[in-house]
């Protein structure tokens, strides 16, 4: 076998990726919060509770852990429910407190991306129709504005909301997430109106900061034809472009497509510093005309695929490149926003990194403009619906006693965040069974 290591660009970004409510802890005032409290929400009756308890300002021990294994970024979401904890009245101290953390972690040269939704609502936006009424447009300027006038200083990077398709989905289709609605149509309307709302949000980062880069997270779950038969490939064409691209495209050029709309809307084309890639799995499709929720096609992972200790994601890198193919050709620079999975014994995670950032690895070598890497995430969080079942962190934790214990994968990460890349030295210690696929000869 041969000993080489595929080395990453110079300043590639190396980090995790985190959201306020999963890691803060007593987010009261949102919707995700009162959710928690209805019964047969969360699996087992889970709660957020203290979360990470970053409000309580264990930040600090984790942003130590990053910088001390090698990372120099991080990506976390801001709380609108504690920012504008009632319309238009802003809470200073809030603002203060992400202030402190945002030092914290240039203190530790760690880089921050921060989102600006990331799947939690105040509660007094629910009362207002949250995202199915307009007005949210509006709203989600305005906290726009008020955030990056306080933050922009240390902050050069803003995601501006967080997997709308997978958000509109899970809240309006799935009913997993509040507020547990299943309708396609509204489904569609929340997704309309978080592309107006993106597109007043970017042209408002960049009238306070003009050279901040200003993107979206977009979930892309790799999509393929079950069998050859062309109407499995045009069900799996069919939800990739819904899914996957509809929302993405208009920020380019400005044209609405089916089912998000129709026309031209001029304000958002070009609404795209650079695009966020958040990558998980891939799924095959069939044609099936028996799925409201998914129409045309069900959805499975490929016999024999190996799959995570939930059943929640199977290890499918090649679909990471896919995606990496698709987003390329928008011309933007690219950040993998999130890639990880659930695996609290770590027996796949090792494999599944090395094998993605493998993958990441041929796409930076066809000159295809990757900037970074998010891995989700650093410690143990709240897995929303799934509440602690699931556990994506690099270190263990134990929400009760707030210990975190890393996880063989923590120093994995490190020495390819410290290399800037991976090596066969390093295959060999943690994934001994990719060493032919990963450097053959
Ligand atoms: C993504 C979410 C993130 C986390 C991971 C596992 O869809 O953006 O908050 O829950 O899945």
């Amino acid at each position: 076998m041969a000993e080489a290591a595929f080395h990453f660009p110079p300043n590639f970004l190396w980090g995790t990726a985190t959201a306020a409510h999963q890691v803060e802890g007593n987010n009261t005032g949102n919707d995700w919060w009162q959710w928690e409290l209805e019964p047969g929400r969360i699996q087992r009756g889970d709660r957020s509770g203290l979360a990470c308890d970053w409000w309580g300002g264990r930040w600090r021990e984790d942003f130590d852990r990053a910088a001390e294994a090698g990372q120099n970024a991080h990506r976390l979401s801001v709380e609108w429910s504690r920012i504008e904890p009632r319309p238009g009245i802003w809470d200073e101290a809030a603002l203060a407190h992400y202030r402190e953390m945002l030092r914290g972690l240039h203190q530790r040269g760690l880089r921050p991306m921060v989102t600006l939704h990331h799947f939690t609502n105040p509660l007094w936006l629910v009362e207002q129709g949250g995202w199915e009424s307009e007005s949210v447009i509006g709203r989600f300027e305005h906290f726009t504005r008020k955030v990056v006038e306080a933050l922009h200083d240390l902050v050069d990077m803003w995601c501006t909301i967080n997997e709308p398709n997978g958000y509109a989905y899970s809240a309006y289709t799935a009913g997993a997430f509040p507020p547990g609605r299943r309708d396609i149509r509204a489904t569609f309307r929340v997704m309309h109106n978080m592309l107006l709302a993106h597109g007043a949000s970017y042209h408002a980062i960049h009238d306070i900061q003009p050279a901040a880069e200003v993107g979206i997270a977009q979930h892309i779950r790799g999509m393929q034809p079950a069998t050859p038969s062309p109407l499995d490939g045009a069900a799996s064409r069919w939800q990739s472009r819904v899914f996957n691209e509809s929302f993405v495209l208009p920020l380019r050029d400005g044209r609405l497509r089916f089912p998000l709309g129709r026309g031209r809307e001029r304000a958002l084309a070009g609404t795209l510093d650079f695009l966020g890639l958040n990558y998980y799995t891939r799924d095959r499709v069939r044609f099936d005309l028996r799925l409201p929720g998914q129409p045309f096609g069900r959805h499975f992972f490929a016999p024999g695929a190996e799959v995570s200790p939930a059943g929640f994601i199977a290890n499918e890198p090649e679909g990471l490149f896919a995606a990496l193919r698709w987003a390329h050709r928008l011309g933007l620079p690219i950040y993998i926003t999130e890639n990880g999975v659930e695996d609290a014994a770590d027996q796949l995670r090792p494999r599944y990194l090395l094998q993605h950032l493998h993958q990441l690895w041929h796409a930076v070598n066809f000159a295809w403009p990757v900037r970074g890497y998010y891995h989700w995430t650093l410690v143990d969080n709240f897995e929303w619906e799934r509440g602690w079942t699931q556990r994506f962190g690099l270190w263990a934790l134990d929400p009760e006693t707030q210990a975190r214990t890393p996880r063989p994968s923590a120093h994995l990460y490190a020495e390819i965040c410290k290399e800037n890349g991976l090596s066969s030295a390093l295959t060999a210690r943690y994934a001994p069974e990719l060493m032919a696929r990963l450097f053959p000869g």
